[in-house]
């Protein structure tokens, strides 16, 4: 089948495994050309496939030669359907660290499953013996609880409803979204979905099974952003889970204290994967935050963020802010970054949308993300789906 996107809404529902093998290699090649650097040595990654969790295990694995288990949710291929991008993305990372001589093993399944970290502990058991960093970057908007009950997160608004401008990036227009409030259920169940619960019972199971090394580090990501969509995020339901995931890592640090296992928060840059592109509002920002850090030579993707995390934040201790969060959004925070997307924020519309927007970055990124618009890869190949 000659394969092409089939985008809809903000999702795109074919992916491209030669496309997806060539973004992981770009980004493995990222971690090369820096070097490799000290870190971790065998490294469980939940949420392994896509986004900030797929740069965390090439960074863990091409920057510091560790061992990586990664855990992701992620359908397989059928006659008529391609598989989703990030069991590309995994099959391809597995290719490249066998070529290097690295183990690397997936597990595709739900995390939030009793099964699936059973799964996981008899792996590190009979492959690894321990792992010294385990890092949770689960998005989704589900979560099934092992009693059965499955939960929905919602990105909503907390006490009022919140009116700002927004983007549609198809039609390149700048519109307006109205996002309700929450009710008290919506905002609970969200805090059950993405905040720090499973993440806790995955760090009691595993050290329950004595499969974590004294001095391990963990942790999980969140995002803070600015005050143009604190109403949407930072002070939205999304936020209160991402409070309790806070909460969750010191938790962590103070049970464990007697084998010095520690929790962390990074707050990392706002970036297009395919769990941001849902939020409303945030796409606007965006687009404006792309423009200005590219204009001044800040942009980061995914694997520049975590590249540094592994490079120069977690080396140095970690190094934490005031409230004890690790911040690779720094440059997103920059004072002059951060007026300059307010000031454009109150003048854009759709006659210099153009202008001020990356639109086209923005479109460039979410295509990449399923493996398509890469310049060196033949999208005409008839590619056979089960191969
Ligand atoms: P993503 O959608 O690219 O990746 C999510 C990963 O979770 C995938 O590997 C997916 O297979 C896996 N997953 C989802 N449900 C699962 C399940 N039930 N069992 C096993 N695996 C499952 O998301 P992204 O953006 O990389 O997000 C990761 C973390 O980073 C989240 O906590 C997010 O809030 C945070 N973050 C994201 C930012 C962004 O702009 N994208 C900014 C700052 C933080």
């Amino acid at each position: 089948m000659v394969i092409k996107p089939k985008a809809r809404g903000f999702i795109c529902t074919t992916a491209h495994p030669k496309g997806c093998e060539e973004s992981v290699r770009r980004q493995i090649e990222y971690v090369k050309k820096k070097g490799s650097m000290e870190g971790p040595k065998k490294v469980l990654v939940l949420g392994a496939s896509t986004g900030y969790g797929l740069a965390s295990r090439i960074a863990a694995a091409f920057g510091c030669g560790a061992a990586t288990l990664g855990v992701m949710f992620e359908k397989e291929a059928t006659e008529r359907r391609t598989a989703t991008a990030g069991l590309y993305n995994t099959k391809a990372f597995e290719k490249f660290a066998k070529e290097e001589g690295l183990y690397a093993k997936s597990i595709n399944g739900d995390a939030f499953s009793t099964e699936i970290k059973e799964l996981v502990i008899e792996t590190i058991k009979k492959d690894m013996g321990k792992v010294d960093m385990i890092v949770y970057s689960l998005a989704t908007p589900r979560r099934t609880t092992p009693d059965g009950t499955t939960y929905s997160s919602v990105l909503k608004t907390i006490g009022k409803e919140f009116v700002n401008k927004n983007i549609d990036l198809s039609k390149r227009e700048v519109t307006e979204a109205s996002i309700p409030p929450a009710t008290e259920q919506e905002i609970a169940d969200t805090v059950k979905v993405m905040g720090g619960e499973d993440w806790s019972d995955w760090m009691e199971a595993l050290v329950k099974a004595d499969v974590v090394e004294d001095n391990a580090i963990t942790f999980a990501y969140s995002y803070i952003g600015s005050e143009l969509t604190f109403p949407i995020y930072r002070d939205g339901s999304i936020g209160q889970a991402k409070k309790h995931l806070y909460k969750t890592a010191d938790e962590i640090t103070a049970k464990y204290t007697d084998k010095n296992i520690r929790g962390f928060v990074s707050i990392n840059k706002a970036l297009v994967t395919q769990a941001s592109a849902a939020i409303p509002v945030v796409p606007l920002y965006v687009t404006i935050l792309y423009k200005i850090m590219k204009e001044k030579g800040l942009h980061e993707g995914c694997i520049e963020q975590i590249d540094r995390l592994f490079r120069e934040k977690l080396p140095a201790g970690p190094e934490v802010d005031e409230n004890g969060l690790i911040r690779i959004d720094d440059y997103e925070m920059r004072e002059d970054v951060q007026k300059e997307v307010a000031e454009v924020w109150d003048k854009i519309e759709t006659e210099n949308i153009e202008q001020y927007a990356d639109i086209d970055g923005y479109w460039e990124d979410f295509f990449h993300m399923f493996g398509f618009n890469y310049d060196n890869v033949d999208y005409e190949e008839d590619i056979d789906l089960l191969a």
